[in-house]
């Protein structure tokens, strides 16, 4: 076992935990899903579910791990002998998302480069989608990103990257924080501004609820056993409460941000065709570039803007690997340098699917899915939703929600303590179960309402 240090103050722990929840689910994902699931309809489910199943879930995590002091894999078995399977599944859906989040960590690179290099190409139409067909470079891009991955976790270099966060985190959200100052305020913004910010309860449906729930438990990486392995390493001094507000905030300001940067502009340049919207994995590639083109000193904002979206997408997919990696190390008790190497050789082998599933292999559907959505879908609204599930279920019957709040209140009030009991119980797994059953049934068609 790994020797657990805590970490050194609150700072330290919340950066930790924030640069490994902001990544590309805020920057990437989360404007395309808004701009798709209806947008202010969307922001205002998103908003409603991190503050209430949001909090619980983090809240559960991090006490369970810091009680623990053990990883996801053997915490859930401690906790109970019968649960040990939800450290197995929790840990497992890192293994599915890890090769398609290299995929696009890759796309990133690709984009940093050719911003820099032929900004008036990357700002076509047709760009992006010349890009992704072809075999050979998207490949080569995921390959670059894939083994600065691996090599930060063979080499231990954690540390360094913690250190360059604490620089380039907050640099990223002031170039968020003006990229969207300067989108909004360009001439025919508004109609997306207000697609973004004013709820449209016509666009609500069950498919919005399962895509905002799972967006948040993926973007804060919950229900993946991650926050348990950060609980493990708080210091008892610190406050549960506190330290989850903290990272909601931080993770929620910097997706609101990325919305409004890219929304706003998808209405600009299409000239209000709504059909643009729903472009999906692809959005934030189509839209920056235009942004940065016609704009002053474009090239070098642009090309500084996809550097700090790499830095945090490779912090992010650091802590993917290395999440499965220590399980692979506490379950088998594999050395280190092989456990890495197999899952980077398994991480190029599928991520190399899914990026052929946009050119050759792009007649390839799964239950009506190209091979990334489907891999999205599978883990983000499916796997997700079922662990967290799970995990209040377990928490609220077997271990129940006092064993919880004696951690929290361990060091400090805990305000809200009936909300969070009744939340875990009772209202948590029934609610998701509800929107995990009725989504799925709603994105086959299978449910019209
Ligand atoms: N939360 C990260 C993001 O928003 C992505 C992520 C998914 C992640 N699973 C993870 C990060 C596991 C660390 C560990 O981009």
């Amino acid at each position: 076992m790994e020797n657990r240090n805590t970490f050194t103050g609150k700072i330290g722990f919340i950066l930790a935990a924030a640069g490994s929840a902001v990544g590309l689910g805020n920057l990437w994902r989360f404007p395309y899903l808004a701009a798709k699931y209806g947008g202010g309809a969307f922001l205002f489910v998103y908003i409603l579910l991190a503050v209430t199943f949001g909090t619980v879930l983090m809240i559960t995590e991090i006490s369970i791990g810091r009680k623990t002091q053990l990883s996801p894999l053997a915490a859930f078995g401690k906790l109970s002998k019968k649960w040990g399977w939800l450290g197995k599944l929790a840990t497992f859906v890192p293994v599915l998302i890890f090769p398609y989040y290299c995929l696009i960590g890759g796309w990133v690179t690709k984009y940093t480069y050719a911003t820099i290099a032929d900004l008036g190409a990357a700002a076509q139409d047709s760009y992006f989608g010349g890009y992704v067909s072809s075999s050979v470079e998207p490949l080569v891009w995921f390959g670059v990103f894939l083994a600065l991955t691996t090599l930060v976790v063979l080499f231990g270099v954690n540390k360094g990257i913690e250190k360059l966060s604490k620089i380039l985190m907050p640099a990223l959200l002031v170039i968020t924080v003006g990229l969207s100052v300067y989108v909004v305020t360009r001439p025919g913004s508004l109609p997306g501004i207000k697609y973004y910010l004013l709820p449209n309860f016509k666009e609500l449906s069950f498919k919005t609820f399962l895509a905002a729930l799972g967006q948040l438990f993926y973007s804060m990486s919950l229900a993946m056993g991650i926050m348990i392995t950060y609980g493990s390493y708080l210091s008892k001094e610190e406050k549960i409460t506190e330290a989850t507000h903290k990272i909601e905030l931080f993770d929620t300001a910097i997706a609101f941000l990325a919305g409004l940067m890219i929304i706003p502009a998808v209405f600009n340049f299409s000239g209000g065709d709504k059909t643009a919207l729903s472009t999906g994995p692809s959005l934030m590639f189509q839209t920056l570039p235009k942004v940065f083109n016609e704009m002053p000193a474009g090239r070098i904002i642009g090309a500084l803007f996809f550097f700090l979206v790499l830095f945090a997408a490779l912090t992010s997919s650091v802590s993917i690997l290395e999440a499965i990696v220590s399980g692979i190390i506490d379950e088998f008790g594999m050395k280190r340098v092989p456990a890495t190497l197999i899952v980077a050789a398994y991480g190029a082998a599928l991520g190399s699917v899914c990026s052929l599933g946009f050119g050759i292999w792009s007649n390839i559907k799964i239950i009506g899915f190209g091979i990334l959505d489907f891999l999205d879908f599978i883990s983000n609204n499916v796997f997700l939703p079922l662990v967290g599930m799970f995990t209040c279920i377990m928490v609220g019957f077997v271990i129940k929600p006092k064993s919880i709040i004696d951690e929290v209140e361990s060091n400090g009030a805990f305000r809200s303590k009936g909300f969070y009991s009744v939340m875990v119980k009772w209202i948590a797994p029934i609610f998701i179960f509800a929107i995990l059953i009725s989504g799925i049934l709603q994105s086959f068609g299978i449910l019209k309402i």
